[in-house]
């Protein structure tokens, strides 16, 4: 009788919001000690942004295996479950081997990610199977810290919201956030402009695509992006209010908020 090999690990790697350089030691580690590289891509012919972002600390390690699994960017479940299910079998004929597969992922791989699937996916396959997440540093942090503002002080609340899905109830949630991130915007820039406009806040609001890479712009009068279909790496942040921690309203101090000229 032949022993079966136990099943290898899978790894979900944030590689951080684009910058080489935010990618953590751990996740380095991680990269380069990995059998396979699980690299995803938006189509069969485009670059992986999570491998571009990866690529100049992981290098070529001798005898790893990188596979490249193509995601379309639909909401559409019929164009996306057979691509979850051919990357998850080919994941899985790997870990089945005993090697471990690191799946690396733009940001973090517990947002927004695909990684979210794919690691359902591959238990449901491999019932037992171990995984461990790395961390990485997510736009949600990257965007404020390049546009030099804070995202929340003291009491002040946070919302998230993908605005592919739909951005029906924004004036409730502006109303009711201090501060309002919304992620996936490209193709709702016109509907998400008129409900700043109605609610008095197009001035509080900034938008930046590719934060930290080399191509990141940042464009406080958002107005500018109205006739734009929104890049894939881009977000907007909308800050309600003045900052209502605890020294505002003690001492004289206006720190800036998200659309204030930072310097720029
Ligand atoms: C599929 S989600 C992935 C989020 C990722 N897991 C994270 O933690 O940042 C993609 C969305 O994240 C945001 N995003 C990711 N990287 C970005 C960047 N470098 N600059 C601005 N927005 C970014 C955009 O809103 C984009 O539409």
């Amino acid at each position: 009788m032949t022993d079966r090999p136990s099943l290898g690990t899978l790894y979900g790697v944030g590689v951080g919001p684009g910058a080489p350089d935010l990618l953590t030691l751990r996740a380095v580690e991680t990269l380069r000690k990995a059998d396979v590289l699980a690299l995803p891509r938006s189509n069969d012919y485009g670059l992986s942004m999570a491998w571009r972002i990866a690529a100049p600390s992981v290098g070529d390690v001798a005898g790893q295996e990188r596979i490249f699994l193509t995601f379309p960017m639909s909401k559409d479940p019929a164009r996306l479950r057979p691509a979850i299910e051919a990357a998850c079998a080919a994941i899985a004929e790997r870990l089945s081997r005993g090697q471990s597969v690191a799946f690396a992922t733009e940001g973090d791989p517990g947002l927004y990610s695909t990684f979210i699937y794919v690691r359902q996916a591959i238990s449901a396959l491999l019932p037992g199977v171990p995984v461990e997440i790395v961390p990485g540093v997510s736009s949600v942090m990257a965007v404020p810290a390049m546009v030099g503002a804070a995202l929340a002080d003291g009491q002040e609340r946070i919302a998230i919201l993908p605005g592919n899905y739909g951005v029906e109830d924004l004036a409730e949630v502006l109303e009711r956030f201090d501060t309002t991130v919304l992620m996936k915007i490209g193709p709702e820039i016109p509907s998400v402009l008129a409900a700043l406009e109605r609610a008095g806040l197009v001035e509080k609001a900034v938008y930046v695509s590719k934060a930290t890479m080399p191509e990141q712009r940042i464009e406080r009068d958002v107005r500018r992006v109205a006739a734009e279909r929104g890049d894939c790496f881009a977000m907007m942040i909308i800050s309600r209010r003045q900052r209502s921690g605890v020294l505002v309203g003690e001492v004289p101090f206006s720190p800036p908020d998200f659309a204030a000229e930072a310097g720029a």
